[in-house]
């Protein structure tokens, strides 16, 4: 799977170890010699900062090729001495041998639902031919895998028209975040000939009529692989009509002052209005709608929208509609959510103040999802602390009907149609439960009670061994954090167990606790403790605690880790030798941020495709659209001065600095496609952080796993998931020198 040159190098490593213990020096590794440039320098305000490895930005020259076969050819010598691989791989594997659905769901008159056998690289999309009570009697419909043997092509998106009779899907390609769109057909399974292409961060939405259906894509780039670093601008917003070439789409809105807002169509479930989202960051949107004359949905040129609300400072959701009544989930004055009324008749019923709540704000509880089904209820998904609790309500007033039980956990989605549908599916996850889908009646004698669908077990978990609980720590600044804490309940707890503490922090994510295979094995094997901490910069509480622990309160998301971190020493679970943190994308930049704010704290650090540049991220690809999380380090001076001071580039302690007796030994990942957070921040990290630090621990690993083929990680094939999780491990009990138990 990774090119031929790695065997050559490993002979290298192995005969490099004995000559270092040969003559008694502990150095473990002779990182690459990686050109500097000290004349390279941007300036903010007046200071001007170094940027040595800027070089590294260009992602195809052949020095930053020579860097990556250099940095992967220390890297996975050392990942392939462990000696627990196979055992590693085989545990794992045996994980995630069970069946994972997701669905079913109706369109039309049919049901649909996505599964994956376990093994599979990725779920396939099956139509049901006999409906929900018949879940053997499948039919492939569209499976992935047979476009890639080698996984590289994912589903990306499905949009089916309102008849039911055609599937507009998107196509992911090496984990990158560009897709193509092909609509096929639900009647006969075959595919229209055209193919659209140029299409990121893109709905489609069909018109009533089912001819055709809007997007958005980007202009034509000479180079649009996912391995680009180029800034995405000047999205439009396009209609298709099926069955023609895409030339021949038609334009009908674009903001050409505005290059950086990107559009995101909703068709009204009547077919009347076309509801344009525009985000011009990656929080908030503005809303803008425009009415078709009649049923004849024309669609010839430019639409001349109207707007509702233009100001991007806050979410709106649309969740259908009667007339011009739109259902709209938002968080506008209301950080915990509230389902709100829209009467679009003119411009008076528009005004702000004409609003009404159908379901109001929550003192506590955040509203992260509505459901209208059987054009009578809603189905209204909260989360109390960090748990997921379901109401059903009623559309006409809102009324509260019935309180769900449900177990402790999460609930990852829910399917519905609001009109000829009367039963709902849900699936529910926990950490000791895997997914599990549940089916609510809306026909029968309205008790709403969810009754167990489908439930599947990878045949090694005895959940029966393992506890879970939550509690809540003291942050810095005497927040309450919450903490889900795992582990198998015979561990003694005498501060010295490898406890992995994992986190995010930022855009509004929860981070619920679910079942996954790849922690069962820190459980089991190496008998660990699975932490998962609810720092703010999260949407655990709403908006409230999302802007705690963005732009300048990004410190306190840190300082919420730490006090994790340590929480789990002061109370025995584990030391910070044996403390493991890892973390992906914005939680990259958490690992890394923290490991340089307190080295002391951490035995090994797993960045995941980190944002580790804060000041020249907004430069690449969609980079831009997250100044509104992390501030603006060009065009404001104050956002400057606070990036500055935790950019982990930046930051990284000096070897000179004599107190400095410990840093995490840190695995970085990444890959050539990944288009979110393009791979030149752990680049040029991971070449600092070999500088700085590479001679005053010459024994802590300091490396970069640099994959190709694979992107920011959401697409990933199973195949690639298996070997990630066996270096990942591989790397932590390497160096860390933990022990597999059988
Ligand atoms: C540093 O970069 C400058 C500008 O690109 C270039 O002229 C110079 O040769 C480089 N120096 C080294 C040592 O690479
Ligand atoms: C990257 O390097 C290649 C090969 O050296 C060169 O052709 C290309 O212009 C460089 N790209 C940028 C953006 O500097
Ligand atoms: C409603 O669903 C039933 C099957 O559940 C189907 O026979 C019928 O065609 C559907 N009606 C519409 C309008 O989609
Ligand atoms: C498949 O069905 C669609 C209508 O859903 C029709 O337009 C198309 O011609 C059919 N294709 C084949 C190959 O039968
Ligand atoms: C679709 O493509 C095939 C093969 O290229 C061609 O034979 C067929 O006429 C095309 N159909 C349409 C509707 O363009
Ligand atoms: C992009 O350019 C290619 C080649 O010139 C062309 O085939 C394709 O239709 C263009 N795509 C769009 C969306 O304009
Ligand atoms: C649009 O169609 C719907 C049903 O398809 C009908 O109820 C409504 O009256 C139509 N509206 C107009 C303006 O024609
Ligand atoms: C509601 O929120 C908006 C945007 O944040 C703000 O301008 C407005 O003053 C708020 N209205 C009320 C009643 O608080
Ligand atoms: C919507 O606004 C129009 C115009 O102000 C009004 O006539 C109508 O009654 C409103 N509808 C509802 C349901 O409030
Ligand atoms: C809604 O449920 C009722 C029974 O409660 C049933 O008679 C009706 O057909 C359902 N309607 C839809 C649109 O599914
Ligand atoms: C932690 O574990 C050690 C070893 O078992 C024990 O001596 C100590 O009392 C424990 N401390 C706490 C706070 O439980
Ligand atoms: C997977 O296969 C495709 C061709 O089917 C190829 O373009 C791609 O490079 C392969 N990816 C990997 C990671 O081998």
């Amino acid at each position: 799977m990774y090119p031929k040159f790695i065997i050559f190098i490993t002979i290298l490593f192995l005969s490099s170890i004995m000559t270092t213990k040969g003559q008694n020096v502990k150095k473990l590794f002779e990182y690459p010699n990686v050109r500097r440039n000290e004349t390279i320098q941007d300036e903010f305000f007046g200071i001007k900062i170094h940027d040595p490895y800027r070089w590294l930005e260009n992602t195809t020259s052949d020095e930053t090729k020579k860097f990556i076969q250099e940095q992967n050819a220390i890297t996975f010598p050392y990942l392939q001495s462990c000696t627990y691989r196979d055992k590693i791989r085989k545990k794992f594997k045996q994980s995630l041998e069970y069946d994972r659905i997701d669905g079913p769901f109706k369109r039309g008159s049919n049901y649909f639902l996505l599964k994956n056998q376990g093994l599979q690289n990725h779920y396939i999309l099956y139509k049901m031919l006999n409906g929900p009570d018949d879940p053997e009697n499948l039919q492939i419909f569209i499976d992935t895998n047979e476009m890639s043997p080698n996984g590289s092509i994912s589903l990306a998106l499905t949009s089916f028209s309102n008849d039911g009779k055609w599937c507009a899907y998107g196509l992911d390609e090496s984990g990158s975040d560009w897709n193509i769109i092909r609509i096929r057909s639900v009647v006969n399974n075959t595919d229209l000939n055209e193919t659209l292409t140029n299409i990121k961060f893109s709905t489609a939405s069909w018109t009533i009529d089912n001819k055709g259906f809007f997007y958005s894509r980007y202009p034509n780039e000479s180079r649009i692989d996912g391995t680009e670093t180029t800034v995405n601008k000047f999205n439009k917003l396009y209609y298709h009509r099926i069955g023609t070439d895409q030339q021949d789409d038609i334009l009908v809105y674009e903001t050409p002052d505005q290059p950086l807002n990107r559009f995101y169509a909703k068709v009204s479930e009547c077919g009347r209005y076309l509801n344009v989202f525009i985000k011009q960051n990656s929080e908030f949107e503005a809303w803008y709608y425009y009415r078709f004359d009649n049923n004849q949905t024309k669609i010839n040129g430019k639409l001349s929208f109207q707007p509702i609300i233009s100001t991007f400072d806050t979410n709106f959701q649309y969740i259908s509609n009667d007339g011009p009544i739109h259902y709209i989930l938002t968080n506008r004055n209301a950080s915990n959510y509230r389902l709100i009324k829209v009467n679009l008749t003119n411009s008076d019923s528009i005004q702000e103040s004409q609003w009404k709540d159908l379901i109001p704000e929550h003192n506590d509880d955040v509203l992260r999802s509505v459901r209208i089904i059987n054009d009578t209820f809603i189905i209204c998904h909260y989360i109390h602390d960090v748990k997921s609790r379901l109401e059903i309500r009623k559309l006409i007033d809102g009324t509260l009907i019935k309180m769900l039980n449900i177990p402790l956990g999460s609930i990852e989605w829910i399917s519905w149609q609001r009109k000829n549908d009367s039963q709902a599916f849900f699936s529910f996850t926990s950490f000791l439960t895997p997914t599990t889908i549940y089916r609510i009646r809306f026909d029968g004698d309205q008790n709403f009670e969810p009754i167990l669908y489908q439930q599947s077990w990878p045949k090694n978990f005895d959940s029966k061994k393992f506890i879970t609980k939550q509690i809540f720590f003291k942050s810095k600044d005497g927040t309450q954090i919450p903490l889900f804490i795992a582990h198998k309940k015979d561990i003694i707890m005498n501060g010295e167990n490898p406890t992995l503490l994992y986190g995010y922090g930022g855009f509004n994510s929860v981070m619920k606790p679910r079942f996954d295979p790849k922690r069962l094995l820190l459980l089991e094997n190496l008998n660990g403790i699975y932490a998962l901490a609810g720092i703010r910069g999260g949407g655990e509480y709403g908006k409230r605690w999302h802007h705690s622990g963005k732009l300048l309160n990004k410190q306190n998301s840190f300082d919420d880790f730490i006090a994790a971190a340590e929480y789990l020493i002061k109370n025995n679970y584990t030391k910070s030798e044996k403390l493991i943190i890892e973390g992906g994308s914005n939680g990259g930049l958490l690992v890394s941020a923290v490991s340089n704010q307190r080295p002391d704290l951490f035995g090994c650090t797993i960045c995941r495709v980190g944002l580790l540049d804060m000041l020249r991220f907004p430069k690449f690809t969609i980079g831009h659209a997250w100044i509104s999380e992390y501030g603006d380090p060009e065009l404001n001076e104050i956002n400057f001065r606070y990036l500055f001071g935790y950019s982990p580039l930046h930051n990284i302690p000096s070897e000179i600095n004599n107190r400095l007796t410990n840093y995490p030994a840190t695995l970085l990942l990444t890959a050539d496609h990944d288009d979110r957070v393009v791979p030149l921040h752990s680049y040029k990290y991971i070449a600092q952080l070999q500088y700085r630090l590479g001679n005053r621990f010459p024994n802590k690993p300091f490396l970069i796993r640099i994959d190709t083929g694979t992107g920011h990680g959401g697409a990933k094939p199973t195949d690639k998931i298996i070997e990630d999780t066996v270096d990942v491990y591989s790397f932590i009990i390497n160096s860390l020198s933990l022990k597999y138990l059988d």
